[in-house]
């Protein structure tokens, strides 16, 4: 399966709902959030019906997102359906991680690999701030339930903000001295509700980087096995885990991109940004095959984004289009 650039497609991102418990600041706005209604969600059968499909094109990584995905009932039996499909080797899950301890042990045990969870802070008052919404479970609960249960390569994702959180960072990878967790630094991209922002909350990796050295050196290194993402990775010298940075903003990726997106109501997204999709939903619902579609969207799937232009006026929250 390749795009026109000869970018090989095997990763989907299947965001599996629209709804959150949180109302991040770098997300979804505060309040007036209008949510898909129930009919046009696609069900976990449907999205098992679109991954059978892409398999044998060469579809071979999904991760779920939303959305905050854990809030979608039994989210377990999804798993399962896609677990049992021929071509599948890794299902992977992002989420917020608040409701992640009671859930790990189903999810482990219905086929999920491995998890990524969101930390932008280990503060509670702080955690609070920037999710908006009261927060029971601290951060590190989600990621030890995690770990308990199993999943691996266990990944963090910070949200860097200067002036909101930037100066955890040294804190955060503390961790990794610990635990074989891989944290990553995500520079904050403007969009949605931080559309406003512009590069004053921005940390670039270099900075982000510097700062981590005052922890000690830093060795690059390949980072965990699994997941060949944009992001780039360095060790403490000893440490079981890695830190990491995932640059959007001071360096394009698109070269490398290897993935596409699905959203809660059935929409092919070739490209984060922009607006290519294609509409799957109604095709699967009157029994039609899907591969004219995707075979369709993938020649459309832009060459890059207009980001660093900084041309995100009408851009999404990721939790409109799956993270
Ligand atoms: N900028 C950077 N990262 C973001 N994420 C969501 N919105 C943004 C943004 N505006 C990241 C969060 C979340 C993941 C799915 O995407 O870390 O965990
Ligand atoms: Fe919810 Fe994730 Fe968006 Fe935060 S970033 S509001 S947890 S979907």
């Amino acid at each position: 399966m390749k795009d026109a650039f000869g970018r090989s497609i095997e990763y989907l991102r299947i965001s599996v709902t629209d709804r959150c418990n949180f109302r991040c600041l770098y997300c979804m706005p505060e309040e007036g959030l209008q949510w898909l209604p129930r009919s046009e969600i696609l069900s976990y059968e449907e999205i098992a019906e679109v991954v059978t499909q892409l398999a044998p094109l060469g579809l071979r990584r999904v991760r779920l997102t939303g959305g905050e995905p854990t809030i979608r009932p039994e989210l377990e039996k999804l798993v399962a359906l896609l677990r049992a499909i021929p071509g599948i080797e890794d299902i992977a899950l992002s989420t917020n991680g608040s409701r992640f301890p009671e859930h790990a042990p189903r999810l482990k045990a219905a086929g999920l690999d491995r998890v990524n969870i969101s930390v932008d802070s280990l503060r509670p008052g702080r955690v609070r701030d920037i999710a908006r919404r009261t927060v029971t479970t601290p951060p590190v609960d989600a990621l030890l339930a995690a770990e308990h249960a199993g999943l691996s390569p266990i990944k963090v994702n910070v949200v860097v903000m200067r002036g909101i959180n930037d100066d955890e960072v040294v804190d955060l990878a503390r961790l990794t001295l610990e635990h074989a967790w891989h944290v990553r630094f995500i520079e904050l991209m403007p969009v949605g509700d931080m559309r406003g922002a512009t590069w004053e909350h921005v940390v670039p990796s270099e900075e982000i980087l510097d700062r981590l050295s005052a922890l000690g050196a830093l060795t690059p290194c390949a980072g965990p096995a699994r997941g060949n993402g944009p992001a780039v990775y360095h060790r403490y010298s000893g440490a079981p885990g890695t830190v990491g940075v995932i640059t959007p903003m001071t360096h394009t990726y698109c070269a490398s991109c290897n993935r596409v997106r699905l959203t809660a109501d059935g929409r092919l997204r070739t490209c984060l940004f922009g607006d290519a999709e294609v509409n799957l939903r109604d095709a699967l619902r009157a029994g039609k095959p899907l591969e004219p579609l995707f075979v369709r969207a993938l020649e459309e799937k832009p060459k890059e984004h207009a980001l660093l232009q900084m041309q995100v006026g009408g851009l999404q929250a990721l939790s409109q289009v799956g993270g």
